[in-house]
């Protein structure tokens, strides 16, 4: 079969940078068609800059990296240096990309994109604020019947959030966006705490990046010892969460994720819940489901594909 063909839409933090280079060594499942950088974990341009820095890490310097929105729709950027450091990228000693920004914006691109492949042949990658797609999506209302799918990590159900008490990172920040993306129309699938919670690098899984002794694998176990600091005391949990490399783990090995097709709806309204996902888990709303929400992953099956497809790089 021929590889899906994806644009990843990203924040970069450390588990961005994880799912990208998931991605960047699986070419024979994925297509990277480009890689387009949003405000989020921290400011856009930094964001950019780590895009950039992830594709030379894995020899991948023919990716077209895109800047895309510096803000969110409707309000101030709300950023996670205190999960991911000041560059966003901390832990690893990377050099400063040689490579350049490709020309245009993110948002056209995914537009043009969208308009040149054979309609649903795409599947966007959100793994940070949707601000990007949703703004592509306002402006070219026609891209929503050519979008293959939206494989997203945010939001959460049981696991309810991470940035307030009732709201996920990405979907918080920007919830006007992420409103956008659930009413789209077409398939969604969502990876969101309840997993990603479970996805967890232990000390074993992080000396098992290390020990591929490559610079990618050495610089992924970096990483991963540097945000691990945030969960470890904040959720007692074991090590760092690898949230959005589920993202990329599902396009190439789906059947380690299991979920529910439900209705999701976005709280945009309350500022004490804002950008809570309200996931009809359990079906009583009466209300069209739009969204497969995951809730269990097969955690070692993930990590042995994650430390075999990093170990290609
Ligand atoms: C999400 O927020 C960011 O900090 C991570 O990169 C991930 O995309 C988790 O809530
Ligand atoms: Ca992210």
């Amino acid at each position: 079969m021929a590889p899906r063909k994806i644009i990843i839409d990203t924040d970069p933090g450390q588990d961005d940078a994880v799912a990208i280079l998931l991605a960047l060594g699986s070419p024979d499942e994925i297509e990277v068609l480009g890689i387009t950088a949003v405000a989020g974990n921290v400011p856009l341009a930094l964001t950019a800059k780590n895009s950039l820095m992830v594709c030379e890490l894995a020899g991948k310097v023919d990716v077209p990296v895109y800047a895309g929105c510096k803000a969110p729709l409707g309000r101030e950027l709300v950023t996670a240096e205190h999960v991911h450091g000041k560059t966003g990228l901390d832990g690893p000693t990377l050099p400063d990309p040689v490579m350049q920004l490709t020309e245009g914006h993110a948002v056209d691109f995914i537009i043009e994109t969208l308009r040149r492949e054979k309609s649903g042949t795409v599947t966007l990658c959100p793994l940070g604020p949707l601000t990007n797609i949703a703004t592509a999506l306002q402006k070219a209302p026609d891209i929503a019947d050519r979008i293959a799918e939206i494989v997203l990590m945010g939001g959460a159900y049981f696991e309810v959030g991470n940035i307030t008490p009732a709201a996920e990172f990405n979907i918080h920040v920007d919830p006007q966006a992420a409103d956008i993306i659930f009413k789209y129309g077409g398939m969604i699938t969502v990876m969101p705490l309840d997993v990603t919670h479970k996805a967890l690098v232990t000390k074993e899984r992080n000396d098992a990046f290390r020990a591929l002794g490559t610079p990618v694998g050495i610089a992924v176990a970096e990483m991963t010892e540097f945000f691990e600091r945030f969960d470890k005391e904040k959720y007692g949990s074991l090590g760092a969460p690898l949230h959005d490399p589920c993202v990329t783990a599902y396009l190439i090995k789906p059947e380690l994720f299991k979920g529910r097709f439900v209705n999701v709806e976005i709280e945009t309204q309350s500022e004490l819940t804002m950008g809570m996902t309200v996931a009809d888990w359990w079906g009583v709303s009466g209300r069209t489901p739009n969204a497969t929400f995951m809730g269990n992953i097969d955690v070692d099956g993930f990590f042995a594909l994650l430390t075999e497809r990093i170990g290609r790089l």
